[in-house]
Formats: C-alpha cells, sequence, structure tokens
C-alpha cells in the first residue's frame, strides 16, 4: 500500500508531519538511494528510505481480521491469567492490539492493528462505523419490542441511536428467537443492554460484520489478513483517505 512520505516519516518517529515535509523539500530525504523534494510523492512498504543518510525504521501496517471466541478477554494481556486475543496471534512481531472490543462472552469479528490512526477513527463517536449482531434470546420477541430498538432506548448514558433490527428466526424446539441488530455506536455491552431494557437479555452475541468487513472463510479462533482493498475501503467508511 501506497502513503504520502511526510506520513511514512512521522509514523516512522522521525517528525512531525509538517516538520517532515521541511526534510523532504530541504533534500534531505532520499527513497530508494535517490533524493526525493515533492511533497506529494508516495512510497510503498517496500521503499527504502534514508534521512540524511540514514534509514529510518519502519514497522509493517498490519491489518488482521480475527473470530474471537466466546471466553477469550479483548486485550493483549490479562492480570487475571484468562485467555486473551494475544493468545491467537503469537507469531506476528509487530505491537498489534485490537480495535474497539467485544465482551468476554460475545463472539465474532474484530479487527486487530498497529495502525493507531485508522483505530481512533474507526471508534471516534462522529464516523463510527455499521457493526452487525446476531443475537439469540430466550423466549418469542413481539415486534414491539423489535420496534423500541428499531427506534431507541433509554439507557444508564442516554438514549441509543436508532437500529436496524432484523427477525431471522424462531426456533420452536429450543424456544429461543435469533434476530439481527446493526448498530453503528460502539458503547460498552450496548447491545446486551439494549435487549436487557426490552425484556429479553441475551443468551447468545456474534459480531458478523464491521463496515465492509465480513467474518466469511475465517474459522473461529483464526485470524486473516486484510487485503489492500479492504483497508481502503474500511479507511474510506470512517473517513480518512486511503
Ligand atoms: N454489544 C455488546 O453488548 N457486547 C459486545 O461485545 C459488543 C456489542
Amino acid at each position: 500500500m501506497e502513503e504520502r512520505l511526510q506520513k511514512v516519516l512521522a509514523q516512522a518517529g522521525v517528525a512531525s508531519r509538517r516538520e517532515a515535509e521541511k526534510y523532504i523539500t530541504a533534500g534531505r530525504v532520499k527513497v530508494n538511494g535517490r533524493v526525493v523534494k515533492e511533497l506529494g510523492t508516495k512510497v510503498d512498504d517496500r521503499a527504502f528510505i534514508q534521512v540524511d543518510g540514514r534509514p529510518i525504521r519502519r514497522e509493517r501496517k498490519v491489518y488482521l481480521l480475527f473470530y474471537k471466541p466466546r471466553g477469550v478477554v479483548t486485550t493483549m494481556k490479562d492480570p487475571e491469567g484468562r485467555r486473551t486475543v494475544a493468545d491467537y496471534v503469537r507469531d506476528v512481531p509487530e505491537r498489534i492490539f485490537p480495535v474497539g472490543r467485544l465482551d468476554y462472552n460475545t463472539e465474532g469479528l474484530l479487527l486487530l492493528t498497529n495502525d493507531g490512526e485508522l483505530a481512533q477513527a474507526m471508534t471516534h463517536p462522529s464516523h463510527e462505523v455499521n457493526k452487525t449482531y446476531e443475537v439469540t434470546v430466550p423466549g418469542i420477541v413481539p415486534e414491539e419490542k423489535l420496534d423500541m430498538l428499531r427506534m431507541g432506548v433509554k439507557l444508564e448514558d442516554g438514549m441509543t441511536a436508532p437500529a436496524t433490527v432484523n427477525l431471522m428466526q424462531y426456533d420452536h424446539d429450543k424456544n429461543l428467537t435469533h434476530f439481527q441488530v446493526v448498530i453503528h455506536e460502539g458503547r460498552n455491552r450496548q447491545v446486551r443492554r439494549m435487549c436487557d431494557y426490552i425484556g429479553f437479555p441475551v443468551r447468545y452475541l456474534k459480531r458478523v460484520k464491521m463496515g465492509p468487513l465480513t467474518l466469511q472463510g475465517v474459522g473461529r479462533g483464526r485470524c486473516r489478513d486484510l487485503s489492500d482493498g479492504e483497508v481502503a475501503s474500511l479507511k474510506k467508511a470512517c473517513g480518512l483517505h486511503a
């Protein structure tokens, strides 16, 4: 993936983006052995970059789509010694971290990255991306209750934004209702609290989609790298330039 030279310099900790621009125009920066003075220059992951003749240390950007199982904490370290996300990505040398969180007992799609800018943009309230959850609750849920979720419900931390809710199936034998909820907010335990509010506590919760990403083809407890196209559309979805 290509990025602007000044951004790459800033990400490598050489200088602020503004300062890095000055380095470039002053002719202090070389890309693959050649001085580059144009500010618009884009470089890819493999470019060899030097400032004042010294190579800069670049960390490869990593974007992993992870299918978090239930019973896993969404952190890289747990003081209580429970299983964490880090247990599943031991062979990734970069310092990746989860974007947002899923509860211990929620399974599904979690993004892991070392791209702080993207993580921040994705969790910023002004451009949070849509997240789709599959919800299972005991009993038969009347449509009026689902309508309450559609309109927004009053939780301790305020009204929820209108959600898209689709009834999927009622399982007679098990007396369970399955439905999908799409929200763009990311409050703590939001879906569980919304369901508590309507009197149907969650039995099972799974995030199946986040912005343009889906769990398709990824087994439980497994990861895959995002394609460049997926990274670009994720950035676009949260208002960043690819
Ligand atoms: N909402 C919840 O209640 N839990 C999650 O893990 C994610 C969304």
